[in-house]
């Protein structure tokens, strides 16, 4: 079974991916730099999946994307070749990007450019790439399908098209290359155990961590950003993604690549089906049993009314389309703050 580089494997997503790779025979070297990460995580990924201690089929490097020195200690840090590498390491928040773009263009842009680098000088031409329906902008027509105009609105949006771009060129330079790059609608939930979760620093930027974090007393009431969008209730629309049926697409994409011939594409990761805020709120109460307070405020600047991906590409190029539905990922993102209820510290 293939030997795997994960980037950014102690954060939400890239711990879960650890643990479903782990459980589908691969072996994983991990490097992250825990800017946004939790060592904790992974010790639980390594319990969840039932490693002995000092395990070779889990190798766990702090390191960062930028340092080519770094990533190089990654590929050698194995006897094994590393066959491909799932790329998650990066930062992801919007409003922040629109601080601080510069750092977003290093991270984002740069550590890609430094890790194609270092694949490249250790013969690794595999790899699936994070990005984002951010990409998309204003969307023209629902559901979004991978052809829509990309027009990103922000630069974490643009620093995502960016490296599509970038890995476009490369394949088309160097043919052997294999690539997947993955955008993602909106992922959410947790992992059915309970002991991996979403957990972010600070004030999350999300619905589902922020109406969790109200369920467990962390935070009053929702602030819902605009009770009069051109939807049913009024409350915005977006595609959910269970982040299990994430990872699991992540693994389709890999073997896609793994098992046929060299090529590239580009794949919305999403349902096909919207939620508004009013339905996760509801959903939410339903399965906690937990009041969750909401307060209608203005629109935020970029924001949609509506986010839906078409994922018919993903069914006939992967063989993929999601299986949980909204009761599942509330129920599984309650079920994880309730038994963490301060995320992976135990305060905060
Ligand atoms: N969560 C979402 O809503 C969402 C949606 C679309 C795309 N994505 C993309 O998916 C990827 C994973 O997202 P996530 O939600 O798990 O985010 P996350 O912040 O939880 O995980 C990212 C990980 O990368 C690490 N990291 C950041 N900069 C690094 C660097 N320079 N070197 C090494 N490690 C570094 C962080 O410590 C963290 O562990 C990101 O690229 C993100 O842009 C996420």
């Amino acid at each position: 079974m293939a030997q795997l580089l994960i980037t950014g494997g102690a954060g939400f997503i890239g711990s879960h991916a650890c643990l479903s790779f782990l459980e589908s025979g691969y072996s994983l070297v991990v490097i992250d730099n825990y800017s946004n990460g939790s060592i904790e995580a992974l010790k639980r990924v390594t319990q969840l999946a039932s490693l002995e201690k000092g395990s070779k089929r889990l190798k766990l490097l702090s390191g960062d994307i930028c340092n080519i020195s770094d990533l190089d200690s990654a590929f050698n840090s194995v006897d094994e070749r590393i066959d491909a590498v799932i790329h998650f390491a990066g930062l992801k928040a919007v409003g922040e990007s629109i601080e601080i773009p510069l750092k977003y263009w290093e991270v984002n842009v740069g550590g890609t450019l430094c890790l194609l680098e270092a694949m490249k000088r250790n013969n690794c031409r595999t790899i699936v790439f994070s990005s984002s329906a951010t990409v998309y902008g204003y969307p023209k027509e629902i559901p979004i399908s991978e052809s829509a105009p990309i027009e990103p609105i922000n630069p974490y949006g643009s620093t995502k098209a960016a490296v599509e771009n970038i890995l476009f060129d490369l394949a088309k330079s160097e043919p052997g290359w294999r690539i997947a790059s993955l955008r993602y609608f909106n992922p959410v939930g947790a992992h059915p155990s309970g002991f991996l979760g979403e957990d972010p620093n600070g004030v999350p930027n999300n619905l589902f961590p922020l109406i969790s974090q109200i369920g467990v007393g962390r935070r009053s009431q929702l602030e819902v950003f605009g009770a009069n969008w051109p939807t049913p209730d009024g409350s915005a629309i977006r595609d959910y993604i269970h982040v299990m049926d994430l990872v699991e697409g992540h693994r389709a994409a890999l073997e896609v690549l793994i098992d046929q011939e060299p090529q590239s594409f580009v794949v919305n990761l999403g349902s096909g089906k919207g939620h508004s805020v009013l339905e996760v709120v509801n959903a939410f109460e339903t399965v906690s049993g937990k009041k969750c307070p909401c307060n209608f405020v203005g629109r935020r600047l970029g924001d949609v009314a509506c986010s839906i991906a078409d994922a018919r590409l993903a069914k006939e190029l992967l063989g993929w389309e999601t299986k949980r539905n909204l009761m599942d990922m509330s129920y599984d993102s309650w079920n994880w703050q309730k038994i963490n209820p301060f995320g992976y510290k135990t305060n905060k």
